[in-house]
């Protein structure tokens, strides 16, 4: 039986790129995308979802889920990544959506409405499954597991010296996701950004006659243009892409159990996450942390998931 799944994503070029894997993808069943604000501002990332579905035009079409402005007044968005659209300013042209319910509002919905069958994959900052568990005292109980792309286990960041972008967008949120009794998986930044794409993953994609290969063929050249001007990177790291892995292939990965926890405070270390790595400490592990992957199959798998 396939696998049931929520879709928390900020698309976002990465992003896309896992969307174009789950929803061809036998083993997953996607009952709904959920936007959440962090690559792009809130209204763009529902766009976006709207957009990538539109383009990619799956056979079934899970529910969409609007994003709202999270409260963190250190917010900014990674545009100079993904582009001012966030879909690598290739001009995409979607119907105006209508009214839609909110991301949190559609995550509490499905949970609640199969317990313990729905298995959440955030792609981005953490803002609706902190709000969803806010909103429902039942949630914890219910949700499946939580498998999120973010934070950073040596403690090097992305977007400032010590945060990696998702947890630094919101980092409270994070660290409610961090202290809920729920199954959680990170694919921390130190793992996803061992896979590294050539120029050549271009040739790779399906043919332009397909959706998948007519829709990314106009958003990844983009990033290798953003990694070479702004990360002086002639490869490119495809973040989400790893992480929806960790669901699909989870044999690629090495997990080991930690106690894990978000700086909120700090002048220089606010987002960044931290982990207890003293020895003989009786903390209580709270997390499964991948540790190793296997970075050359990790990156054949992508391109069978997206030529499947
Ligand atoms: C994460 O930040 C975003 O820019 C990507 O989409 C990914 O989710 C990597 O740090
Ligand atoms: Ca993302």
């Amino acid at each position: 039986m396939a696998r049931r799944i929520i879709l928390d994503c900020d698309p976002g070029i990465d992003d896309s790129v896992a969307l174009s894997m789950a929803l061809f993808h036998r083993s997953l069943d996607v009952v709904a995308i959920t936007a959440v604000e962090g690559n792009v501002p809130a209204e763009m990332a529902t766009k976006n979802v709207q957009t990538v579905i539109e383009q990619l035009d799956p056979p079934r079409l899970p529910r969409i889920g609007a994003a709202t402005p999270n409260d963190n007044p250190d917010y900014r968005d990674a545009c100079f990544i993904h582009g001012r659209d966030g879909l690598g300013e290739a001009g995409f042209v979607t119907a105006d959506h209508h009214q839609r319910h909110f991301s949190e509002k559609i995550i509490c919905d499905e949970v609640r409405a199969a317990p313990g069958e729905i298995d959440i994959v955030c792609l981005g900052p953490l803002t609706n499954v902190a709000r969803a568990i806010q909103r429902d005292p039942h949630f914890v109980e219910n949700v499946g597991e939580i498998i999120m792309m973010g934070g950073s286990f040596n403690g090097i960041g992305n977007i400032t010296q010590t945060a990696e972008f998702n947890i630094y967008c919101d980092p409270e949120s994070a660290r409610d996701v961090f202290h809920a009794p729920v199954k959680k998986t990170l694919i921390p930044l130190d793992i996803t950004s061992q896979v590294q794409f050539a120029m050549n993953v271009l040739d790779l994609l399906p043919k332009q006659s397909t959706s998948v290969g007519r829709f990314l063929r106009r958003v990844i050249p983009y990033l290798f243009r953003s990694y070479h001007e702004q990360l002086g990177l002639e490869a490119v790291q495809i973040h989400d892409a790893i992480a929806l892995l960790q669901v699909i292939e989870p044999q690629l990965f090495e997990l080991e159990a930690w106690a894990g926890d978000v700086e909120v405070k700090g002048e220089l270390t606010r987002g960044m996450t931290v982990f207890e790595k003293r020895r003989a400490r009786n903390t209580s592990h709270n997390l499964e942390v991948a540790r190793v992957v296997a970075a050359s199959d990790a990156r054949q798998a992508v391109m069978r998931c997206l030529n499947t």
